[in-house]
């Protein structure tokens, strides 16, 4: 069963076809980071406006890399929630406009859900029930994934975001938009423990996270040097706040496994790509005899794909959408399509 999946929730305008929602047939990005990078990050007015230009093109090529015509497909399956408004809406309208004149049933999908999902087409054999660690530019989320479409968050972050704390924190280092990128490529070349970050705990909710302290400890270290006339070492500080991050992502994960009793870890979203949570998560899983899933790299960023996959369990779960879908700027992963 092809479904065709549809994505513009930020700053990558994307479409694929997937089959049985674990083979991509086809996944075509337009990004726009580009353009963004100019302003130091993702500006609203343009992305909806990228959106736009680009979403004929892009899903017109990806059902020809798909070698196949509307007609082929089940149903289009699109992310409704959460992510900027005006560029969710410019997916959701063109979705409806493919479902309603094609005849095809129109799926919505939740962009988190997705994320998840990418592991079942890097994983063929990957099944839930899993413990899923959900870390984005926009969200940083330990969930329990007990059916295909059942969700339940057991910890969240208080403040910013993993990747949003990646990309100040690399904003204040001097790198540009998006920055955890630039951050994990110079850490292994850094000594991490030159510097001793914050590492807070949010008090009676060991799951949750924090990370707007350690941000701000980058920041305020990089201007105290600079007051002084010191040089930092970025290669220092990028490791030791990488080394910061890994760590308290993989421990907050491995106490919400130990607690619940999983033992298959999951990783979803654009900072699984980071190689120090990759390794630091290997070994502990390794170390306690649990089974690590992780995204493969080129399914850590935003793409359509994961958006298909989902909607396929979506759909066999009899999730449908009709001409009212409206796009919903933050939703919980837990809520399911409420019609
Ligand atoms: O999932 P994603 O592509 O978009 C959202 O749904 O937010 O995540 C983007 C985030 C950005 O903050 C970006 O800097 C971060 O993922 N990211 C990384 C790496 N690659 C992407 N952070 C750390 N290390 C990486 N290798
Ligand atoms: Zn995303």
């Amino acid at each position: 069963m092809k479904i065709l999946g549809i994505e513009s929730s930020c700053d990558e305008t994307a479409a694929s076809v997937v089959e049985d929602g674990r083979e991509i047939l086809s996944s075509v990005i337009a990004s726009q980071v580009a353009e963004h990078r100019l302003y130091g990050g993702v500006v609203p007015e343009i992305a909806s406006r990228r959106h736009a230009e680009n979403i004929v093109e892009v899903t017109q090529q990806a059902l020809k890399e798909a070698g196949c015509t509307l007609g082929d497909i089940e149903a289009v399956a699109v992310t409704y929630a959460p992510g900027l408004i005006g560029a969710l809406l410019v997916g959701v309208n063109f979705a409806k406009g493919m479902a309603l004149a094609s005849g095809k049933p129109l799926v919505p999908v939740h962009h988190l859900r997705g994320h998840i999902a990418s592991n079942y087409l890097s994983s063929p054999q990957l099944e839930p029930p899993f413990l899923c660690l959900v870390v984005s530019g926009g969200h940083s989320h330990i969930v329990e994934v007990s059916g295909y479409t059942q969700f339940r968050v057991l910890g969240r972050t208080r403040d910013d975001a993993a990747g949003e704390a990646y990309d100040k924190a690399a904003r204040a280092m001097g790198f540009p938009y998006p920055g955890g990128v630039h951050i994990d490529k110079i850490a292994p070349t850094g000594n991490p423990k030159a510097y001793r970050l914050p590492r807070p705990k949010v008090e009676g909710s060991p799951y949750d996270f924090s990370f707007s302290g350690l941000k701000t400890a980058v920041i305020n270290l990089l201007h105290n040097a600079q007051q002084k006339g010191e040089t930092v070492k970025v290669e220092d500080l990028a490791a030791s706040f990488q080394d910061t991050v890994s760590e308290i992502l993989t421990e907050h994960m491995m106490l919400a496994a130990r607690d619940t009793g999983y033992q298959k870890i999951v990783l979803a979203g654009g900072v699984s790509a980071n190689s120090g949570l990759r390794e630091r998560m290997q070994k502990a899983c390794g170390e306690r005899g649990y089974q690590l899933y992780l995204p493969k790299l080129s399914l850590c960023g935003d793409n359509a794909a994961m958006i298909a996959s989902q909607g396929y369990y979506e759909y066999l779960a009899g999730v449908r959408a009709g001409a009212d879908l409206n796009a919903c700027a933050s939703l919980n992963i837990e809520a399911g399509y409420a019609g």
